[in-house]
């Protein structure tokens, strides 16, 4: 059996109030844009260029989306294993589609009607996927805007730029820090900094890949100075996080430090209670699981505790299937 790997990007619009996916005919089958990685490229590159060939859009995609389609196919008496992996794009203003001649047509299609003409599973699941994360990203975007007007308030002592919460938004695993340092205040993402650092290593220590975590912040302001937030910011920024964690709905929180931890699960004693698993309530009603450990700063600044964190990171790595 031969194995080809392919990439393409599954782009969507909003047309008066309907969500709708762009879907590329070849005489009856319907498809989606694909198709071949060159050598040397990216997979990335590869959908991005695919796309632009086979529809005239020049689109970016979702960082973090990726949605795999596996199906095995005979050409020419071979039997061929495929794998695409597709991203999500929004239309960029401006675009048109504009089809090569690999195509005769294409159409516009909701979510509801695409699933009825979608003949072949591999694109139904790929549409249930990108509609359930476009849902996540919709209601991530209108969180992040509402956060924001957070800094807007007069008398407001924290910085004004909101660092958001950054990662996959259907991440199984979230990290729940205390609130973002100076780099993070210039740059808009949370841990790039010293902490961020020592934070990239230990999650090498557990066997997760930064790029597949949700990362936040108890309190998404920088509070000068690196103070540490008062009652008052931690209860004002605390619905906005917990709302995330409903969008994200992860398998397991990591609360770094003792704020996380406080406020997560009720718990107030880190140095006791560090490397424990401890029920967390979500919006919902429902339970999920909260490791707790030290913030990662607790390392850069005493050596005694980059050992504690390690072996908590090692032991979260032997709790079996997190990821
Ligand atoms: N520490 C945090 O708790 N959050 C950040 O984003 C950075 C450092």
């Amino acid at each position: 059996m031969r194995f080809e790997h392919s990439c393409g990007i599954f782009i969507y619009t909003h047309k008066e109030g309907r969500r709708l996916f762009l879907i590329l005919k070849r005489g009856r089958s319907l498809d989606v844009s694909k198709g071949h990685i060159e050598s040397g490229e990216s997979e990335v590159g590869a959908a991005i260029r695919e796309t632009f060939e086979e529809t005239g859009i020049k689109v970016i995609p979702d960082r973090f989306f990726r949605h795999n389609m596996t199906y095995v196919f005979r050409a020419d008496g071979e039997l061929i294993k495929k794998r695409v992996t597709m991203f999500i794009g929004e239309l960029p203003k401006e675009e048109k589609v504009m089809l090569s001649h690999e195509h005769t047509g294409f159409l516009w299609m909701d979510f509801d009607e695409a699933m009825k003409r979608f003949r072949f599973n591999p694109h139904k699941r790929l549409l249930l996927h990108a509609n359930l994360y476009i849902d996540r990203i919709e209601r991530m975007s209108g969180l992040n805007a509402r956060y924001m007007r957070l800094g807007e308030r007069t008398g407001w002592t924290l910085s004004r730029n909101l660092v958001p919460g950054c990662g996959p938004l259907d991440a199984k695993v979230m990290i729940v820090g205390q609130a973002p340092g100076a780099n993070e205040d210039v740059r808009r993402v949370p841990f790039v900094g010293r902490a961020g650092e020592m934070l990239n290593r230990l999650l090498k220590t557990a066997g997760l890949d930064r790029n597949r975590v949700y990362i936040t912040s108890v309190v998404q302001f920088f509070p000068e100075n690196n103070r540490a937030p008062t009652e008052e910011e931690v209860e004002a920024c605390l619905p906005f996080l917990r709302e995330q964690i409903d969008i994200v709905d992860p398998k397991l929180v990591i609360s770094l430090g003792n704020v996380a931890m406080r406020v997560l699960t009720g718990e107030d004693r880190i140095m006791e209670r560090h490397g424990e698993v401890l029920p967390l309530k979500l919006i919902s009603g429902r339970e999920t699981r909260c490791f707790v450990t030290l913030h990662p700063a607790a390392g850069v600044r005493f050596k005694k505790n980059v050992r504690l964190l390690e072996n908590d990171f090692k032991r979260l790595k032997s709790l079996n299937k997190i990821h």
